[in-house]
């Protein structure tokens, strides 16, 4: 059972990567995204600026800067817009992408927040079942794989899925 399920800030989490719920143009928002943003320090917005950005699905790594994670794997989730739109999809390449970067640098161990399921209004059963199934098939390539929840209520209802 490698898939741990914790209650915790991600920035807090002393692994290879953290991944973030980020937008398109890499520059920080609210969320987890503005959470990383602050812990990481200024220079992860100044190295941002030079990425251009990065599409809905994608992911690009960065250094962890000021956090204890080494790495910062930034990704972009889909606006839920009732599920019509490729969303599913488009989650799912979230974490594919995610977990591809994390293999390219032979990271060990890899946090994910549930991605596009605050601002971005992705109910959160259905991203957590995403979410599950990808991080399922990379178990075997981890040492650790975290499912980083900020409220009890995820932290059930990934419990509930991975067991
Ligand atoms: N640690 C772990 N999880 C967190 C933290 C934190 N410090 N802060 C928030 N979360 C959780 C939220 O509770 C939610 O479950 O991360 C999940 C994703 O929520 P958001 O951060 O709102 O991300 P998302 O829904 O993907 O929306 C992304 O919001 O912050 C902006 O710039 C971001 O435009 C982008 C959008």
């Amino acid at each position: 059972m490698v898939i741990e399920v914790v209650q915790q800030d991600i920035t807090l989490l002393d692994v290879d990567a953290i991944v973030n719920a980020a937008n398109t143009s890499l520059l920080g928002g609210g969320g987890v995204d503005g959470a990383i943003h602050r812990a990481a320090g200024p220079q992860l917005r100044q190295h941002c600026r030079r990425l251009g950005g990065c599409p809905t699905g994608g992911a690009r790594i960065t250094p962890g800067f000021r956090l204890p994670a080494r790495w910062i794997i930034h990704t972009v989730g889909p606006v839920w817009r009732g599920g019509d739109y490729g969303e599913a999809a488009l989650l799912e390449s979230c974490y594919r992408n995610s977990f591809r970067l994390a293999l390219e640098k032979q990271l060990g161990s890899i946090a994910f927040p549930a991605i596009s399921t605050g601002a971005y209004g992705y109910p959160g059963e259905q991203a957590a079942r995403i979410a599950v199934a990808v991080m399922k098939q990379h178990e075997l390539r981890f040492q650790r794989i975290i499912a980083c929840c900020f409220s009890s209520a995820d932290v059930d209802l990934y419990r509930t899925i991975t067991r």
